[in-house]
């Protein structure tokens, strides 16, 4: 009888084939299945010498080649799918089983998952994994959640596979139920408010300064030796530079500016809508690619608005270093926002997470990997009580050195009319929280007036309304 397998992996995509790889690699026995076998010997036929695999042709093949209790990662398009998959495993299951779901499930699923199969004795791991096809390959980031009995029968295996950072693995239990999904939407959604900033940096270098992408890759090329040290930015200096064969102009010169989405950057942002969370970076992230996604109303808008050709402007060090400290400073703001979302979330769902953690984990493998991670780890580990992360000293003194230069490339963008909806709102949000008295006293005010909602007096407790039509007088309520 041959031995059995430590892990098991179902859905071959190249997701699933390279976590499998990155398994066997580690020295993990790995049993593989596919729904069509097709892909399941491709992989062996390529790759089996990499490590110890066992193909399966079959769900009841797949489940009996795995050492008890059972680990299973499925790794499956999110929704419908991942629901078919586990209905197809759980009859060949027995109680204490793990099913690891490795896809980008919509937390709220993951919940219901784990809950359901709960009830059935089987253990249910929402874990989120970050790092693309390479990373799933290489070590990726892993932000498991679940019962704290999955994880300790799984922690062995898979912070093998995860990179580590310093001698720790980007790998650690997120919390219960849909923690893990949670942590990793938004993730997401900070890689959509990052990408968006770095966009909007770029716009302005090529509309405002006429600078070619060339330029504007080297560019990015130094920016990514500083504060801005990240895989994103490191990635714009050689998609930026990449020549197109086919024409020899720039690569992204040529690429369609219709940005596509698959819905977790959305979903960060209606989480946050329900929750009260004022997340405009990430927001309007997913607003800009809305936008984008529209060309026949751009292209019609283009012609119908259009606007005096602009002045063209020369970028020298200066301008160059004004847009690095707009970006820098939004980058934070971004972030801050993310983190506070992970909050009010985690004491919502009762999640207890570590934003430290959290920070720890995404030093390495995903794709929001950056210098600056280290930094906000080392915040929270001295100032956990800061009441956002635009407060703890270093990101504080950041913000602050950089907000003259910020303040001057929104106003470049808005009478050049370059949008820049990041940029704008991330200092929008700046202002907006760094004010002790906002305009919502006028607000309270006029839903007083006209559906007697009450409002509540600096000078005194209590609640009141005004009987404006009427009399005019105060009556407290
Ligand atoms: C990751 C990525 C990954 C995926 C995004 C792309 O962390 O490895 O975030 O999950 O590439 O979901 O998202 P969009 O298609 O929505 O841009």
């Amino acid at each position: 009888m041959t031995e059995l397998a430590d892990l098991g992996v179902t859905g071959l995509a190249v997701m699933g084939a390279n976590l499998a790889r990155n398994a066997a690699r580690k020295g993990l026995r790995v049993a593989v299945h596919n729904r069509s076998n097709e892909r399941t010997e491709h992989l062996l036929a390529e790759h089996g010498h990499e490590g110890a695999f066992v193909g399966t042709r079959s769900v009841e093949e797949f489940v009996a080649a795995l050492s008890k209790p059972r680990a299973i990662i499925i790794m499956v398009k999110a929704g419908q799918p991942t629901d078919d998959v586990i209905a197809e495993l759980v009859p060949h299951l027995d109680e204490g089983d793990i099913i690891v779901d490795g896809g980008n499930a919509l937390f709220s699923d993951t919940r219901r998952r784990e809950r359901e199969l709960a009830a059935r004795n089987i253990l249910f791991v929402g874990m989120g994994i970050s790092g693309g096809e390479e990373g799933a390959l290489e070590g990726p980031s892993m932000m498991p959640g679940g019962a704290k009995a999955a994880w300790e029968r799984i922690a062995p295996m898979v912070t093998k596979m995860a990179v580590s950072v310093d001698g720790t693995p980007c790998c650690a239990h997120m919390g219960p139920d849909g923690a893990g999904h949670y942590v990793k939407m938004v993730h997401n959604g900070i890689e959509y408010a990052d990408m968006q900033l770095i966009a909007e940096a770029y716009d302005l270098m090529r509309t405002v300064y006429g600078m070619k992408a060339k330029e504007i890759a080297e560019v990015f090329a130094t920016w990514n030796t500083g504060d801005l040290d990240s895989y994103l930015i490191e990635i714009t200096a050689i998609v930026l530079a990449k020549q197109d064969a086919a024409t020899g102009s720039a690569l992204v010169d040529m690429i369609r500016d219709e940005a596509e989405q698959k819905g977790t950057g959305r979903w960060t942002a209606q989480s946050a809508l329900e929750l009260g969370v004022p997340i405009t970076a990430i927001t309007e992230a997913v607003f800009a690619r809305a936008l984008s996604g529209r060309p026949a109303q751009r292209a019609a808008a283009a012609k119908a608005l259009s606007h005096a050709p602009m002045a063209q402007r020369k970028a020298g060090p200066a301008e160059i270093a004004m847009i690095r400290d707009a970006l820098y400073a939004s980058k934070i703001v971004a972030y801050a926002q993310g983190f506070e979302q992970l909050e009010v979330a985690s004491k919502q769902y009762g999640w207890d997470l570590d934003l430290g953690l959290i920070a720890t984990i995404w030093r390495g493998g995903c794709i929001i990997r950056a210098a600056f991670l280290d930094r906000i780890k080392e915040g929270y580990a001295s100032h956990a009580d800061a009441p956002s992360l635009l407060l703890q000293p270093y990101f504080r003194d950041g913000v602050l050195k950089a907000e003259q230069a910020w303040r001057d490339v929104v106003i470049l963008a808005v009478q050049s009319g370059v949008a820049v909806p990041a940029f704008a709102s991330c200092l929008a949000y700046f202002d907006g929280l760094r004010r002790e008295r906002g305009p919502a006293n006028l607000l309270q005010g006029l839903r007083d007036y006209f559906g007697a909602h009450t409002y509540r007096r600096f000078d005194k407790e209590g609640t009141f309304h005004t009987r404006w039509p009427q009399d005019g007088s105060e009556v407290e309520v």
